[in-house]
């Protein structure tokens, strides 16, 4: 739900705004004062902040200042009186969404919020788009553009397929380092075994195999910025040689005697809460303080209204011209199929359905038997293996197993993280019997 912070110093108007706002879904606090609204903002999460213009201390402008400093996406309205027309202009070349003047009618300030709440973000993120509506997502974006300035280390979380690899290349491209270099690893995808040396490198012979030298990820990214993906996978004893490495800023290869200062910025992602892998004993709590200076939660695609549909249609239109297919639009139908859906896999199961539906479709409008995706109400079914291992047709548990596991794959879209969630199973798990598979 969309909350939207008023501030007027008569009291009359900030209460009958917080009634018709109030009225149309939206949660609304209001205050009296400038220097009040300035300081809950930084406090609370606002998607909108609606301030009068002439207020004692400080006024509109200078709360539109503030918001614009500390958050330049959130939409902010003026609200003004004929007098004070010149300086709402003034306010819309800094950067507020619009002003009302007043007096308003109720149908005014509804249409206006609403406008002012659908402003678009696009950004360019070395050849691929981070596109956002939601004003969720927009306050996310712009404390990450903040935080992108220093070298403050990033703890990204969320679901599987929300953007947090996405997020993390975008923080890069708007830090300072975004001439050196940028280097992912997958903690969860990379055995165990050979984490280790692919972190930190190693010398010639420090291990049976290791034939020559090599360089590890912490040094490749020297100067740059390191995305360790899915850290929450990392064993309890990596762990600590990595605490020791972001506490030192200095590496050392496997087999290696001298220290390699680092000059790094350092980004982390889980999609598992790890806090409570902290809990249980899975992650070590130093290690977790190092890394969550500053903290990014990503919301899952269905918290995020807004963003459906004008990503479903930006999928449409990017794998239409891949394709070189003429698919212009989607069908009312598909659309309510898309609102229903609860895409559990996120953004990335949204951009592959999309994919799909591209290249299902025949004609111009994307419907929704090119979506195949389950209906709403069985996504919630136990997922059961299918009744084909009753007695008349039997099957072996591995067999069974198989064929939940690629059903389970299907469903999301073949994301692995998410299908062992589902499966409760590790990814590193869920791996091995794939490649027991082939
Ligand atoms: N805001 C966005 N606009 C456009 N595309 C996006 C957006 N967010 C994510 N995507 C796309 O969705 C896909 C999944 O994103 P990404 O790989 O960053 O997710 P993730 O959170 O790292 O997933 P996982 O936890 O499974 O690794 C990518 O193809 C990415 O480009
Ligand atoms: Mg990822």
């Amino acid at each position: 739900m969309n909350s939207i912070l008023v501030v007027d110093d008569e009291l009359a108007m900030g209460i009958a705004l917080k009634e018709a706002l109030c009225r149309k879904g939206y949660s609304v606090e209001v205050t009296d004062n400038g220097e009040d609204a300035i300081r809950r903002f930084e406090a609370g999460r606002y998607s909108m902040v609606i301030s009068d213009m002439k207020m004692p201390g400080a006024d509109g402008l200078e709360v539109l200042r503030e918001i614009k400093r500390s958050s330049p996406f959130t939409p902010v309205l003026l609200i003004t009186a004929f007098g004070t027309v010149e300086k709402a202009v003034e306010a819309i070349k800094e950067g507020a969404v619009d002003f009302l003047l007043k007096p308003f009618s109720l149908e005014s300030l509804e249409a206006t919020v609403e406008r002012a709440l659908q402003h678009e973000h696009s950004f360019d993120v070395d050849g691929k788009v981070m596109l956002t509506k939601s004003p969720v997502m927009s306050r996310i974006v712009s404390m990450a553009m903040t935080v992108a300035g220093s070298d403050a280390t990033v703890l990204l979380s969320g679901e599987s397929g929300t953007g947090k690899e996405l997020m993390a290349r975008f923080i890069h491209s708007q830090s300072p380092r975004r001439e050196g270099p940028f280097v992912a690893v997958n903690c969860a995808s990379i055995p165990e075994g050979l984490l280790e040396s692919e972190l930190f490198g190693h010398e010639k012979g420090a291990f049976t195999g290791a034939l020559n030298q090599r360089q590890g990820k912490f040094e490749q990214a020297n100067s740059g910025t390191i995305l360790l993906d899915e850290i929450s996978e990392m064993d309890l004893k990596l762990q600590a040689k990595l605490l020791r490495v972001i506490q030192e800023r200095e590496v050392e290869r496997l087999g290696g005697k001298v220290p390699i200062p680092l000059d790094i910025r350092i980004i982390a992602t889980t999609n598992r809460d790890i806090q409570e892998e902290v809990r249980k004993g899975r992650f070590r709590e130093d290690l977790f303080y190092r890394l969550n200076i500053f903290p990014l939660c990503l919301p899952p695609l269905r918290e995020r209204a807004e963003d459906l549909e004008y990503l479903a249609g930006h999928f449409m239109k990017k794998f239409s011209s891949k394709y070189s297919k003429h698919v212009e639009g989607i069908s009312e139908g598909a659309l309510a199929y898309i609102r229903d859906y609860g895409w559990p896999g996120n953004i990335r199961e949204l951009e592959n359905t999309m994919e799909r539906a591209v290249l299902l479709c025949q004609g111009v409008e994307i419907d929704v038997e090119h979506l195949r995706l389950t209906k709403p109400e069985e996504q919630n079914e136990p997922q059961a293996a299918s009744s084909e291992g009753t007695p008349l047709n039997p099957m072996t548990i591995s067999e069974m197993e198989k064929r939940l596991i690629y059903k389970t794959l299907d469903d999301v879209g073949w994301n692995r993280t998410r299908a062992a969630k589902i499966l409760g199973i590790s990814v590193r798990t869920l791996r091995n019997k794939l490649k027991e598979y082939g």
